[in-house]
């Protein structure tokens, strides 16, 4: 219901006033001057005051100013029964929607009320609707971040399973992925790359022998030299790979990064032969940690190398097979941060 207040400080108008807007439906208070109006107002604040203008000790005009600095919703009607132009104006200026000449007739007063009352109305329901609307907002904004956040979840535990699989194929190479995509996330924070990025091209790194699972397990476990059917049968493991991940639904640098693990700037890699710009850049990222990782750790064929062996072999390399930024970088994190390979369960990202 409407709330309206009666300010002047004659008591027959102010009660002819609040019958008229009681008999009209309205809720109504009377205040007996403006600074008792100011208190009243200030208690529980009204949706129109129809105030007079001059009354002793505090002005209708001090009144509207009072109000206006603290509600610019309140409409504020004047009466006065002094009609000149300038009233009006000053009345206006400091924010007044209507003004009402002494005497006051019955039928105009009620028709201005109703209008202002509608007004009134019209604002508190568009209050309503844009707060349901902020609401439905947020509620959805909630609801599409808890199943991003779910999708996320079960995709990190998809490549965890990925990368679990690959390890009971081939146990010698145990922790081999992770430590890959470990070092790979810190060349790329490394080389300033975003967080989400690095924490990508770690998750990348965790799956990129996933093809492996196609390759004969005796064959990867096979300790002394292999011969070269047995190694042409090792290096589909990247296009294997490749095709595994494209029914998967992941990003497509995924799929695209796990075929390219083993291509060389210079084009002597495999299985494309792919040249410089024609690899990814997580790829570069991911090439250079594999070597390294590979050439640190111990295989059934060969004892460990030793990592002053792998920092030599992409430092000699830098610019023919390896992408030079991201050899500065490794053999900075080695050398200058004191890297330590790592196969521990990082955090991973996977864009959406
Ligand atoms: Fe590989």
């Amino acid at each position: 219901m409407t709330r309206i207040l009666v300010v002047d400080d004659e008591p027959s108008i102010r009660s002819t006033l609040s019958i008229f807007l009681v008999n009209a439906g309205y809720q109504v208070d009377e205040a007996e001057s403006a600074v008792v109006a100011k208190k009243m107002f200030d208690a529980e604040p009204y949706d129109i005051v129809v105030t007079d203008i001059v009354m002793p000790k505090m002005s209708g005009i001090a009144l509207m100013e009072h109000i206006r600095k603290n509600d610019s919703q309140c409409r504020i009607l004047i009466m006065t029964g002094d009609a000149s132009i300038e009233t009006a104006t000053k009345a206006v200026k400091v924010g007044a929607n209507g003004y009402l000449n002494k005497p006051i007739l019955k039928g105009d007063f009620l028709l201005e009320i109703d209008i202002n009352a509608k007004v009134v109305e019209a604002k508190k329901q568009k209050r309503l609707d844009d707060l349901q609307q902020e609401e439905y907002r947020r509620l959805l904004e909630n609801t599409v971040a808890t199943r991003t956040e779910t999708l996320s979840r079960s995709m990190a535990s998809i490549i965890h399973l990925l990368a679990d699989v690959v390890e009971y194929r081939d146990p010698y190479t145990s922790g081999h992925q992770r430590r890959v995509g470990n070092l790979a996330a810190a060349i790329s924070m490394k080389m300033n790359f975003t967080k989400e990025f690095s924490n990508m091209v770690r998750a990348i790194g965790y799956i990129h022998d996933i093809g492996k699972i196609v390759v004969p397990s005796e064959i990867l476990s096979k300790p002394g030299r292999i011969n070269q059917i047995e190694y042409k049968l090792i290096q589909m493991h990247s296009q294997s790979g490749f095709d595994m991940l494209q029914h998967v639904i992941l990003p497509e640098n995924f799929a695209i990064a796990v075929r390219q693990h083993h291509e060389r700037m210079d084009g002597s890699g495999y299985p494309l032969g792919l040249k410089d710009h024609e690899i990814l850049l997580e790829s570069h990222i991911l090439i250079v940690s594999d070597v390294v990782e590979a050439m640190t750790s111990h295989r059934p064929y060969r004892p460990a190398l030793g990592l002053n062996k792998a920092l030599e072999e992409i430092s000699a390399n830098r610019n023919t097979k390896y992408h030079p930024e991201v050899v500065d970088a490794c053999i900075e994190l080695f050398r200058d941060d004191r890297y330590f390979m790592d196969d521990s369960l990082g955090e991973i990202h996977i864009p959406l």
